[in-house]
């Protein structure tokens, strides 16, 4: 973990208000992070936040993200859109919105190619739910949705991340073992290795993602290849959240 700084992603879903902005810029503000720190609230209120955070360590991105530039597409929000609003990363392909959202890896691509286009740092999240984790295809599942959402993404020293976010864990208080959680995030560093060469790869972040606590973050960072937290239901909690930071 030495080679590569480590980063801390709330994902807040569709939670939040007014109080737990308050509560959060009261808990950030003022404070030094050794890791990068981001939080991802629901759209509207990321200028609010951005606004109250400006003089802090913390970034914000958002949870998703149009894979359409501009045009007749009701509800969307374009990457051009985030970056001017000051959004430094969006998250791409979490599993609710493939299962509920009808996203795939097709337009995970088209997505990281948006966010890539106009500055925004693309997490994409990979993971396996539970059946195929019973029937040990893990790696499979996972090496079709790296292969294919990255299929024709140069990176030519832009910065991506990859969560991997095992479904099974999400919200579940069961969390992936830390060894779990390595041997998935090698995988996937191998598989990068392939895409992007050895550099580029060992510059990767690869972030763990699913019921992440502050009992558990720590053993889940102590891994080689964990070099980040994206964390939900934890998130909520601004106290929690920072205790989460502080471990990284
Ligand atoms: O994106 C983070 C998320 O899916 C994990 O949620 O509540 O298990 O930490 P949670």
């Amino acid at each position: 973990n030495t080679k590569r700084k480590p980063i801390v992603i709330a994902n807040w879903k569709l939670n939040g208000g007014l109080e737990l902005i308050c509560t959060s810029v009261a808990s950030f503000i003022g404070k030094h992070f050794e890791a990068d720190i981001a939080i991802c609230p629901p759209y509207i209120y990321m200028r609010d936040m951005l606004t109250f955070l400006q003089h802090s360590e913390i970034s914000i991105g958002s949870q998703n993200v149009s894979k359409f530039k501009s045009g007749a597409y009701t509800g969307e929000t374009s990457a051009q859109m985030l970056k001017e609003a000051g959004c430094k990363l969006c998250l791409i392909g979490h599993s609710e919105r493939r299962s509920m959202f009808k996203e795939n890896n097709l337009s995970c691509q088209i997505k990281i190619g948006n966010a890539l286009n106009h500055g925004l740092m693309p997490i994409l999240c990979v993971g396996e739910n539970k059946e195929e984790h019973d029937a040990k295809i893990t790696k499979d599942v996972i090496f079709r949705q790296v292969t294919e959402c990255l299929e024709g993404v140069e990176l030519d020293g832009r910065k991506i991340c990859i969560a991997y976010e095992p479904i099974w864990a999400i919200g579940t208080g069961a969390s992936a073992t830390p060894e779990i959680a390595q041997d998935v995030h090698s995988f996937i560093r191998q598989e990068l290795i392939k895409l992007y060469g050895e550099e580029t790869a060992n510059s990767i972040r690869l972030l763990y993602g699913g019921s992440v606590t502050k009992d558990n973050a720590k053993d889940l960072l102590a891994k080689e290849d964990v070099d980040g937290l994206l964390v939900g239901g934890a998130s909520l909690d601004p106290g929690h959240f920072l205790a989460i930071c502080q471990h990284a």
